[in-house]
């Protein structure tokens, strides 16, 4: 071969196999006609051996015409590479793109369970009264649930039918008012403490759960009267249940008060027990060392599920224990 005719072929060879490169679709089919170019047994490699034939005094021009072509067709390839890869990353770019004006997934929306919500609603208006939260256990003994409280030994209430004991001396709660004794044996009077909190009793049909919720109220002060009570309970009830809400106090009996006395409230023509009160007995302040000559005390428990009832018109106890999400939803 001659040097004109090798001159020829070069240029062709360098055309056809830039036109090749850029024909290329992907990295595979470049690397494909790479190798029958550039590669060991490639149309490059074919030509340099035939140099071997080629007259002593040519062949040197000839070896640098042909690496001038590899380094030619090596920056081609690398060209056409680089734009290769710059497509893959746009295709893969559109490929994953978001289409942030798709609706997303909601997400469930709790609320607060009518209980709590009552209990924080009651709790929050007697905080503005100037009363503490207190908190008690909810697994007694029958000194607080029952003996500290004058609740005589042979009380109907402590009938193994209502109370659920644990062992001889243990017990589950049945009201709020051992936090009462707790209160007044921990600290010195005077006190003003609500204590919100479960309570249990052996005791389950339609108006009734083995277990529900009490806010016990305590107040004991210099000259604490039933007359202060009697307005506090009336200034606390149509605050929860608004102006219109209709009450009455009857006479009651308790064995930790004295005098004792129920408030009902009117509800569809009907009047319905929400709470109990009176003036503390002066048995309970004794049992836990007040002056009974300085202070006096009232004190009241209310069911808070009773007044979720009437306050949401809820007609079935069990809808607050079922979590049915339909019904917890209202609220
Ligand atoms: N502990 C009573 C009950 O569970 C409710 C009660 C009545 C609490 C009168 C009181 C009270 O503090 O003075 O039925």
């Amino acid at each position: 071969m001659n040097l004109d005719s090798l001159k020829k072929k070069i240029s062709d060879l360098a055309s056809n196999a830039k036109t090749e490169f850029g024909s290329a679709n992907d990295k595979l089919e470049l690397d494909n006609i790479y190798r029958s170019y550039l590669g060991k047994k490639g149309e490059v490699n074919i030509l340099l051996k035939s140099l071997g034939s080629m007259p002593q005094e040519k062949r040197k021009e000839a070896g640098k015409l042909l690496n001038n072509l590899k380094s030619d067709l090596e920056k081609n390839y690398a060209y056409t590479n680089s734009l290769l890869n710059d497509k893959a990353n746009l295709s893969r770019l559109e490929k994953d793109k978001l289409d942030i004006s798709l609706p997303g997934f909601s997400s469930r929306k709790g609320s607060i369970h009518p209980v709590t919500r009552t209990i924080r609603d009651v709790c929050n208006f007697f905080e503005q009264m100037g009363f503490d939260v207190e908190a008690g256990p909810e697994a007694e003994i029958d000194y607080y649930n029952f003996e500290a409280l004058n609740v005589p030994e042979d009380h109907p209430a402590k009938d193994m039918h209502d109370t659920f004991y644990l062992n001889n001396e243990g017990l589950l709660r049945t009201h709020t008012s051992p936090v009462q004794i707790r209160t007044m044996e921990k600290s010195e009077a005077p006190h003003r403490i609500v204590c919100p909190g479960k309570v249990y009793r052996k005791d389950s049909d339609l108006t009734h759960t083995p277990m529900f919720h009490q806010i016990e109220g305590l107040v004991v002060e210099e000259g604490a009267s039933f007359a202060q009570l009697k307005g506090l309970l009336n200034d606390f009830l149509t605050d929860f249940f608004g102006e219109e809400v209709e009450l009455r106090f009857r006479p009651s009996y308790f064995p930790f008060t004295e005098p004792s006395a129920e408030v009902d409230i009117r509800w569809k023509k009907n009047w319905l027990e929400v709470l109990g009160c009176g003036m503390v007995h002066p048995n309970v302040l004794k049992n836990v060392g007040v002056d009974t000559k300085k202070y006096s005390g009232f004190a009241f428990g209310l069911g808070v599920e009773r007044m979720a009832m009437l306050k949401y018109d809820i007609p079935d106890l069990r809808a607050f224990f079922e979590n049915d999400i339909r019904f917890l939803d209202q609220f």
